[in-house]
């Protein structure tokens, strides 16, 4: 398993979490879902992320009957707050929610879902802290956020650390690249890259991997087939290549988690990063 250090912190996290966008919100869906959770933390796969909003909190109660009867420390949990619940008082009854629906101690590391219109950074910043000095939260983070939000949220976390910016991060989303990125590595803000393969609809339309045929899924494929490995493996193993950052696949089935862990472990030449830059340019969201 790859580590990558959260913040400046003496924490490792697994560079490869599990997402959990969409889990729970079918019920015949559950079991597998607690399957596949269960599957990926037994892999070394210990980091999950989730969020109060996911299936109205549906995500965080499957992920909380998937840790229920293992060690606490054995995994790494992520959830989030949503930016209409940032207010001080929101920011607490949040979190007090998505522990009951855990069914845990703590979060390891809760982040502010979205820059909120409605509340003040300043107003949502502190009652982080204050989760923190409550034992209720490990790290604060935000996901989401530009470079100034992101030192605005610093300023405001008085003592406590901002560890994490969880931002879009793959082949058709490289906007991280210009200002986020460098910002967070010279801070000491770890990235956790989401959607790796491009989905989430509300963000980019729902666009998700090339499809097969397409001039891009033919480089993603022959790249891949070099090492062995699929479109989605070069993929993840590209994202990968960023030192430091972090990365959270949503996988439902055994079958990608496997695919995924490969993902790591192995690098591509210099000949195939050029190619992929050529055919994936960086700048603005595609
Ligand atoms: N902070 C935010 O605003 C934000 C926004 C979006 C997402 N997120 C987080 O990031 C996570 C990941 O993003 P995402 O769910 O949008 O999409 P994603 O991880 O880019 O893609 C998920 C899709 O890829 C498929 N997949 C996974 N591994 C695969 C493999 N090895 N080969 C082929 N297909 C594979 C999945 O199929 P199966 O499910 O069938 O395995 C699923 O359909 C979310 O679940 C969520 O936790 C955060």
């Amino acid at each position: 398993m790859l580590y990558r250090k959260l913040g400046r912190t003496d924490v490792s996290i697994p560079a490869i979490g599990q997402g959990t966008w969409k889990f729970g919100e079918d019920a015949s869906r559950e079991k597998d879902e607690i399957e596949a959770l269960r599957f990926g933390i037994e892999h070394g796969l210990t980091l999950i992320d989730t969020a109060e909003d996911y299936a109205s909190g549906g995500s965080e109660r499957v992920v909380g009957k998937a840790i229920r009867d293992l060690n606490r420390d054995d995994v790494f949990l992520v959830t989030k707050v949503a930016a209409r619940n940032c207010s001080y008082k929101g920011v607490l009854a949040s979190a007090e929610a998505s522990l009951e629906r855990l069914q845990t101690s703590h979060i390891d590391l809760y982040l502010q879902h979205w820059p909120s219109s409605e509340h003040e950074v300043s107003e949502t910043m502190a009652a982080m802290a204050e989760l923190v000095h409550k034992g209720w939260v490990k790290y604060i983070g935000v996901s989401n956020f530009s470079v100034s939000l992101m030192q605005e949220a610093q300023r405001h976390l008085g003592g406590v650390p901002l560890v994490c910016n969880q931002v879009a991060y793959h082949l058709n989303d490289r906007h991280i690249e210009e200002e986020i990125l460098p910002f967070a590595r010279e801070r000491g803000i770890t990235i956790m890259g989401y959607s790796p393969f491009g989905y989430a609809p509300h963000v980019f339309g729902g666009k998700g991997f090339p499809e097969a045929g397409t001039k891009e899924r033919d480089v993603l494929d022959s790249i891949g087939a070099k090492y062995g490995k699929t479109a989605y493996q070069a993929a993840l193993n590209w994202v990968l290549r960023q030192e430091g950052l972090v990365t959270i696949p949503k996988a439902a089935s055994k079958h990608h988690i496997m695919d995924n862990l490969n993902a790591m472990g192995w690098e591509m030449s210099a000949d195939d990063l050029e190619q992929i830059e050529r055919t994936f340019p960086r700048g603005a969201r595609q």
